[in-house]
């Protein structure tokens, strides 16, 4: 029986509530498909760093490093300053581990959670490819004369060659091998940042000599947000920078019918990868049982993908869309017509 380690990080807010519906559902497909795994469970997080003055103890990154995957809750606490749980605890992993791909599904399952007017599922359907370990994200800029009339703040977008590249490849392999339309849309600003995106358009049409299989596209970042709204079945797969990956995959998110039900996969092609719902940690429903766990159940399905338990993820899936399409009164938390543990139970009795 093959078997897999799996670190959880449950984290802030509501995050423990939905990692343990996900897990819930994971432990089901396991005896369903005949794998084992076990968890280790860390405390990162708001909590954490309050207590002890530390946002991740020294030997995170090698712990963790131990893993097969991270299935992660959510960090953010409100009382804790804004950037400091962010830097020190989510981006930290994803540099650290190199989880150089974030990978964000963009799936409607029931017109009736569209807030967009006549669109079906059949056009709400791409999946968001965003570079995950450059751009803005990086860290490099400065103040000069702070506080003072004349400050100057700068912030630098950091792309390699290499970086992009990678991100380039992923993006076109996992075209090439999960998607009937094979249709990569690489999203831009080359207009304005013409030294960003220039690389990133070089990069682009390189790697597009090896793949001629897959139909390319460009469009700008800002028309990119338009078509989101007005013509969302023009995409099959978007490549993006950080910053830009970051902004429209909310937008992704909310025409698919919400933070609960959108999740990401932070990805080391060859590393350890941690899946995330891509909602915060929620504060004020903490502790309600209200919180929509099907993000976090769909970042579980995520997570048994790249493990190559693809049988597995495929029946959480569906049963997710059956518990949608059947059970379901609206996505959002508190609205749902059933507790966060009994939409856990759900998918579980539907698998
Ligand atoms: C996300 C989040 C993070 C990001 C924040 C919390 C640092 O918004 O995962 O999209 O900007 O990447
Ligand atoms: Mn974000």
């Amino acid at each position: 029986m093959k078997s897999y380690k799996i670190a959880v990080i449950p984290g802030d807010g509501t995050g423990p509530e939905v990692i343990r519906e996900g897990l819930k559902v994971l432990e089901a497909a396991a005896q369903k498909s005949g794998f084992k795994y076990e968890t280790v469970s860390f405390d990162f997080g708001g909590a954490r760093y309050l207590r002890t003055k530390e946002v991740l103890p020294p030997s995170a990154i090698s712990d963790l490093k131990k893993f097969d995957a991270i299935f992660l809750g959510a960090i953010g606490h409100p009382d804790v300053k804004p950037g400091i749980l962010e830097k020190g605890i989510l981006l930290k992993l994803r540099f650290d581990l190199d989880q150089y791909i974030n990978l964000r599904p963009v799936k409607l399952y029931d017109e009736r959670f569209c807030p967009l007017k006549n669109k079906t599922p059949e056009q709400i359907d791409f999946v968001v490819v965003r570079e995950n370990s450059e751009g803005l994200y990086k860290g490099i800029g400065e103040f000069k004369d702070k506080d003072s009339l004349r400050e100057v703040a700068t912030q630098v977008s950091y792309n390699t060659r290499q970086g992009v590249e990678r991100c380039v490849r992923y993006a076109f392999e996992y075209t090439k091998k999960n998607r009937k339309r094979k249709q990569l849309t690489l999203c831009g600003k080359t207009n304005v940042l013409t030294f960003a995106f220039d690389l990133w358009e070089r990069t682009f049409y390189a790697v597009a000599k090896e793949y001629p299989e897959v139909k390319t596209e460009y469009a700008h970042v800002d028309a990119t947000t338009m078509w989101f709204v007005k013509n969302p079945e023009w995409f099959d797969v978007i490549v993006t920078d950080n910053m830009f990956g970051d902004i429209i995959t909310d937008l992704g998110a909310m025409i698919q019918g919400g933070m609960g039900i959108a999740a990401g996969g932070n990805i080391n092609p060859k590393g350890v990868s941690m899946f995330e719902p891509i909602g915060g940690s929620a504060p004020k429903y903490t502790g309600k049982n209200v919180i929509n766990p099907l993000a976090a159940i769909c970042a579980g399905a995520m997570l048994l993908d790249q493990l190559r338990e693809h049988q597995a993820a495929t029946w959480i899936e569906e049963s997710v869309k059956k518990v949608v399409l059947t059970k379901i009164k609206d996505l959002a938390a508190g609205q749902m017509g059933y507790s966060t543990t009994e939409v856990g139970d759900l998918v579980v009795k539907f698998l």
